[in-house]
This record gives C-alpha cells, structure tokens and sequence, in this order.
C-alpha cells in the first residue's frame, strides 16, 4: 500500500511492529499492523493493540541515534493528531488522559520510531498506569489511514529539524515543561525547561536542579 508516497507494509497480525522492523533495518521503512499480539511500551510495558481499534505504526529513521528524537516524534504524534499536550518525553495526553505513546529504540546506529494512536477504542481496562483514552472518545474522527498519511509527513519534517528547535517546539507544546510540580526518576521537584539534548531539568525541594534522563514525568 502507497501513502504519503511511501511503501508501506501493512500486516494484519504481528507480535511487534518493533521487533519487524528489527528484521531489516532499511532505512524508510513503514510497518504498520492491524494487531499485536506483543505490543511494546516503554520501560517493558505491554502497549495493547487490539485489531483494528489503534494505528500501530513503526518507522525506520534514516537518521543517527540522539536523545532528541524521541521529543521530535512527540511532536511529529501531536501533530498528525491536530492537538495534545506533550508529557515529557513524548506521551501525547488529551484532556489529561493518553491517547498516543511513543518508543524509540535504537539499533545498529539506526533509530526505529515506534508509534502507537489510540483511535477507535470506547473503553480501555482498568489498572492502567495513566489513564488512556482515543480520539474516538474526544470526538476526533479520522480514519487510520488518513492519520498515517499525517504522522509520515509529520515524522519526516519533525526529525529533520535542528535539535534547537525540536526542543523549543515541544516546550511550546507541553504543559509539564515548566512551573509544574511532578515526580520524575524518583526525584519530587518542579519542573525548569529542557537542556540542549531536551532533558528534562527538575528543581528540587532543596533548590538544586538536576536533570532527568530517564523515565517519564508524573503530576503530583
Ligand atoms: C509507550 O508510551 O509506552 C510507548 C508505546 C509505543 C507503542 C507502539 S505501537 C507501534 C510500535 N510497536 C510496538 O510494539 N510498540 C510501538
């Protein structure tokens, strides 16, 4: 299937879109699939991909690994959706609940750009770690398709930006970035802006601000 002028490979079962474009490691590559039976999130979570309801998408980058990207695809996710706000590194939250996560992994120098929309799903279990939502449920129709043809172009414009701007787009985007009172790598602070690479800098209850490397950002 054509899309955004890009072969895609469009699978109606895989274990993980991830662990396919692990397999070749071409550059351009597009994998999507209608259901994973092995749906990865970060930090070894399950991501559940229930056939049809979500566009599970990844991506092989032809760019060099850097801490960066992962906020560029954050916005690149905003973007194909039209709206969220970006919790820190890059899960797209609409009206405070998830509707889109990303993972980026590298591999032999390459960056595979996994993507995961949450689209058509009316319920989600409970027990979540965050609570998810679709744009079914926000009132956003569009079809997969259509919001991949979106996220493709989105993708390719974000990642080619220079790091400067990528960092300085999602400040704009999130809300979390600054002034925001959060838990993050077991560190209780507030939330100063991004460094340079885009982490997150915390100022903590003793005035001293560190930087986050790793993990993600929980209000408290
Ligand atoms: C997260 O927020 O934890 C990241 C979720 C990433 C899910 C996507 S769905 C497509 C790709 N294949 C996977 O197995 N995971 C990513």
């Amino acid at each position: 299937m054509n899309i955004a002028g890009r072969e895609v490979e469009w699978f109606p079962e895989l274990d993980s879109t991830m662990l396919e474009a692990r397999r070749d490691l071409r550059p351009g590559r597009v994998i999507v699939a209608d259901r994973q039976t092995a749906g990865m999130g970060r930090h070894g979570r399950v991501w559940l991909s229930p056939a049809g309801e979500g566009l599970y998408v990844s991506i092989v980058l032809g760019v060099p690994p850097a801490p960066v990207l992962s906020l560029a695809l954050g916005l690149a996710a905003v973007a194909a959706i039209g709206a969220g706000d970006l919790r820190w590194p890059n899960d797209v939250l609409l009206g405070g609940r998830k509707v889109a996560g990303v993972l980026a992994q590298s591999e032999q120098n390459r960056v595979i750009a996994g993507i995961g929309i949450n689209v058509l799903q009316r319920e989600f279990p409970d027990g979540l770690d965050t609570p998810a939502t679709s744009l079914a449920m926000e009132g956003i129709e569009t079809t997969r398709e259509a919001l991949l043809e979106r996220l493709i172009e989105a993708v390719d414009r974000c990642v080619a930006l220079p790091s400067e701007e990528i960092v300085r787009r999602f400040t704009a985007a999130s809300s979390m970035v600054s002034g925001r009172r959060v838990t993050a790598d077991g560190i209780v602070g507030v939330t100063c802006g991004l460094d340079a690479s885009g982490f997150l800098r915390v100022r903590d209850d003793n005035g001293t601000e560190r930087t986050i490397l790793a993990g993600g950002v929980r209000p408290v």
